[in-house]
């Protein structure tokens, strides 16, 4: 990376997520920003504010406490120490909160920089990378893989109904991850979202006619 600031918020988001502990993945951040960048790029989007945005998505986590979350105090820090102007590190804070929002699909991004961080974010939990992080998340949280006597909630659920409920990691594609695809915002985001969303159905037939024991 050539930019500089992007180098150092590079560093600063490796040095926090190596001491930290609880979900956060510094990979899941490199992801996110490589394919925001992929997608501001063919958009046209201000690429350094996307950049940014998907740099420090996860910095400011709300299990971390509920007001560094809604201050987004790490972000902030970080920028300001890298003199940022104002308006720009709260333009950058404003994508954070919209990407980290709680309440899946109900909150559309204000600028098309926001909705490239959004639609990278999503695509990182589809796919395969998406198939391999749902189990990884479940396995951790103690949940079961599959449990043909725990059916799927019908709708969109928020991640903490998502928490609480006693689910699968099999149910997780129908409550969420296949219902990714609709929310896409940008036309690039859409294109790699249908290719994923494939995936992922390909992945269920097989999963269910192996379990159905036809193959
Ligand atoms: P992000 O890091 O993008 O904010 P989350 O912390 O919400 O994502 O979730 C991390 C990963 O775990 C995602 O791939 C998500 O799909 C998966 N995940 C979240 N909730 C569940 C669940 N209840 N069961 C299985 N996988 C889940
Ligand atoms: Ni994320």
């Amino acid at each position: 990376m050539d930019n500089p600031l992007i180098r150092d918020a590079m560093n600063y988001v490796k040095e926090i997520f190596e001491n930290d502990f609880g979900g956060h993945d510094y990979y899941h951040t490199i992801r996110v920003f490589k394919m925001a960048t992929k997608i501001a790029n063919v958009e046209k989007a201000n690429i350094i504010i996307v950049q940014l945005a998907a740099l420090l998505h996860d910095v400011d986590d709300r299990k971390l406490s509920p007001n560094t979350f809604k201050q987004k105090e790490r972000a902030t820090m970080f920028l300001k120490r890298c003199k940022i102007p104002e308006k720009q590190i709260i333009w950058i804070c404003e994508i954070i909160s919209e990407v980290s929002f709680s309440e899946n699909g109900s909150l559309i991004p204000n600028s098309l920089e926001g909705k490239c961080v959004q639609d990278a974010d999503r695509l990182d939990a589809m796919g395969a990378i998406g198939i391999a992080r749902t189990f990884a998340f479940g396995g951790n949280n103690n949940r079961p893989m599959y449990n043909p006597q725990i059916p799927p909630g019908n709708k969109l659920m928020d991640n903490d109904s998502i928490k609480c409920k006693r689910s699968t990691s099999i149910n997780h594609f129908y409550e969420k991850l296949l219902l990714l695809k609709n929310l896409m915002n940008t036309k690039t985001g859409i294109e790699i979202a249908e290719k994923r969303d494939q995936y992922m159905r390909e992945f269920l037939d097989e999963f269910f006619s192996e379990i159905n024991g036809d193959n």
